[in-house]
Formats: C-alpha cells, structure tokens, sequence
C-alpha cells in the first residue's frame, strides 16, 4: 500500500477517537501537514491551537507563521519536506499542555505516522515534543542542535530537539547566540542531514 493510502486510514481511525478527553472538546482532528512521499524529516509539535483545531491544520497560526519564516531562510520546504504532526491530535482547552495520559491516548496514531513516513531525521520542536522522546528533566535549552540516536518504535533513529517558535515569538534578536539566531543554526543543521 502507498504511504497516502495508510495514512489515510489511519486518518480515518483517528477521526472518531474518543480514547481521551480532548476528544469532547474538539472541533477537527489535526492529523498532519506536508507530502508523505517526498518529506525527509518529521517536525512534533506540542499540540493543536484554536487556528489548527478549526482547521485542522497543524502550525498555521502565529507560531506557525513564523515557523514558516525560518523555514525559507534556511531552505527548508515545508510542503515538500516536512512532514508535521503533534504530540497529540486533538486541542488541549485554553492550549494548556497535554498531559502524559492524553499524549498516552495518542502514542498509537503518532509511532504509526513514523514508522509509514520512516523519515531520514525526526525534529522535536519544543521542550514537549522532546519530552514525550526523551529524559523529562532535561531543558530544551540545554540540548537543542544536538544529534539524539534514539529508538523510536523498534528503530533508531536521529532525532534533534530546537526551540518551539511559540518561544521564539518573544526574542526578536538575531546577534549570535540569541534564541532567533541559534534557531536558523539548528534549522541550517537539518537541512544539510536531509540533503
Ligand atoms: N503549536 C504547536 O505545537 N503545534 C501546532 O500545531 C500549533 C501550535
């Protein structure tokens, strides 16, 4: 089966899933964005806004913007080589953090994405993301840019953490070292692992 196929199905299990609370509250499902066939790497977010949940688009309202930004500074296309989901599908009210029972609920339809799209590099945006892969203590600051080998599913695989643009909406410098300017290193470090 193609990946557009069984990820379709997947959609389709997804849609009426009830498994967690979020499922009460939300208006879509905000299952994925980007082209299964040609993305090389997979960007997770935390979870859905109001924009995604009306959507049901993942990253389409301001820090998606600015997502966007970064994105063609460094080259990267995001319609052809990213394929973007959340750590889980539906709206957390009031956008609070998912908890680990919700991101529980969702693991399933998340590990599925993976091993379908089998992408070269995964890319953990935000200390959520990198949370539900890695050490919960650790701080996002503390290791973004790096290389993780990490199993994932039954593989291992390379996985690099970077700041989520919701945090990058509040630094506006580009000097060395700011958030902004480690943000366009960390990005310009994948596009070459994906090239
Ligand atoms: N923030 C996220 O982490 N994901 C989205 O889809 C939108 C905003």
């Amino acid at each position: 089966m193609k990946k557009k196929e069984e990820l379709e199905n997947l959609k389709q299990e997804c849609q009426g899933c009830m498994k967690c609370e979020l499922g009460k509250t939300r208006n879509n499902i905000v299952f994925s964005d980007g082209n299964p066939e040609t993305a090389k790497a997979i960007l997770i977010g935390e979870a859905p806004g109001e924009n995604e949940d009306k959507t049901g688009t993942p990253f389409v309202g301001r820090a998606g913007k600015l997502l966007n930004e970064f994105l063609e500074k460094t080259g990267i296309i995001r319609e052809k080589d990213l394929y973007i989901i959340n750590t889980v599908k539906c709206r957390p009210p009031k956008n609070r953090v998912p908890s680990d029972d919700e991101k529980a609920a969702c693991e399933k339809y998340l590990l599925k994405q993976i091993e379908i799209i089998n992408p070269k590099v995964m890319i953990f945006c935000g200390a959520t993301a990198l949370k539900s892969f890695y050490d919960k203590k650790i701080q996002i600051s503390k290791i973004r840019g790096e290389v993780l080998e990490l199993e994932i599913g039954s593989k291992k695989r390379k996985c690099i953490p970077i700041f989520h643009p919701s945090y990058l909406l509040r630094y506006h410098s580009l000097e060395e070292g700011s958030p902004r300017n480690l943000m366009l290193k960390d990005l310009n470090k994948i596009k070459n692992l994906i090239d």
